[in-house]
């Protein structure tokens, strides 16, 4: 493949960015830019000496104040396949020869602090939210290293909204919770690259400005649509907003943030960790 960094970096925004180079796409800036999430897989297995150098790469991320307060679990027998009953929307959990759950884990810190004789003073929604970017940080970690190996990813947030299953299958004690699943495969298909917001909206110099949103988001949804159209057919809440021809991302993204989701995760982390949303 004879692309250039530059080349990469217009696919990801489909707008020209100068960024200052004009080399070959190559090494890890061409792998991260290449970026997609992958929700078809052919059913070849991911041999297990791999998946532990994707667990070591995972867990060399940085990790907050070197608590590393993260547990992967690798659901390996009938839990993945009752995940994937319980959100059948998403059946590429069904067809990811691997599922992973990446956890935030409060819990192993409090433990050593038992085991050393410390009371454990941290701030609680602190404390969550290290874990929760520890866990993440492992994660993306894993991710790329996956996609180095020719693997694909597809994230799955979905646990959340089955958190309690998710604590039973999974075994998960107090202080432990889950951030994401992970389906892992090699992909069997080719999705595009999803197209970001552009940097002027995301970097701000000095000083945090979107002063240029409403222009800006006119213009992102119109060159998306272009690149990663949506099906005008599959346009979210239609009892609630009607349909639309100008259906791009805000519309689709507004629709989807207008409905309630994941409002039991909340009680379930007040308990674990002692906070009071
Ligand atoms: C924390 C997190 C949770 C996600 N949850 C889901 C999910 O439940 N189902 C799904 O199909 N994709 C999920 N995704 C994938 C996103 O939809 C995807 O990253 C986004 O559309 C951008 O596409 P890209 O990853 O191909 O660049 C999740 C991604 C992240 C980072």
């Amino acid at each position: 493949m004879t692309e250039s960094i530059t080349d990469l970096i217009e696919k990801r925004f489909a707008e020209p960015v100068p960024a200052g180079t004009s080399r070959q796409a190559d090494g890890a800036t061409a792998l991260i830019l290449r970026h997609r999430s992958r929700r078809h897989f052919k059913p070849e297995p991911v041999a297990d000496g791999l998946l532990r150098m994707l667990f070591a790469c995972a867990l060399s991320a940085p990790q907050k104040s070197d608590l590393q307060q993260v547990s992967i679990i690798h659901l390996r027998t009938a839990g993945s396949g009752e995940i994937a009953r319980l959100i059948p929307s998403m059946p590429w959990i069904a067809e990811a020869p691997v599922f992973l759950l990446f956890c935030g884990d409060g819990r192993r810190i409090r433990r050593i602090c038992d085991l050393r004789g410390k009371p454990f003073a941290h701030d609680p929604l602190d404390s969550f939210m290290n874990a929760a970017v520890d866990a993440a940080l492992a994660m993306q970690n894993f991710i790329t290293a996956a996609e180095a190996e020719g693997l694909g990813c597809c994230p799955i947030s979905a646990v959340r909204e089955i958190a309690d299953d998710i604590v039973r299958i999974a075994a998960l004690p107090d202080r432990v919770f889950p951030l994401a699943g992970l389906c892992v495969g090699y992909p069997s298909d080719d999705p595009a690259i999803s197209v970001r917001l552009p940097m002027a909206l995301t970097v701000h110099v000095d000083r945090y400005d979107d002063s240029g949103l409403e222009a800006a988001i006119d213009d992102y949804d119109r060159r998306r649509g272009e690149r990663n159209p949506l099906n005008p057919l599959k346009q979210r809440a239609k009892d609630r907003f009607g349909t639309t021809d100008s259906y791009g991302w805000s519309e689709d993204k507004t629709r989807q943030v207008s409905e309630p989701e994941r409002l039991g995760f909340g009680d379930l982390i007040g308990r674990s960790f002692g906070i009071r949303f």
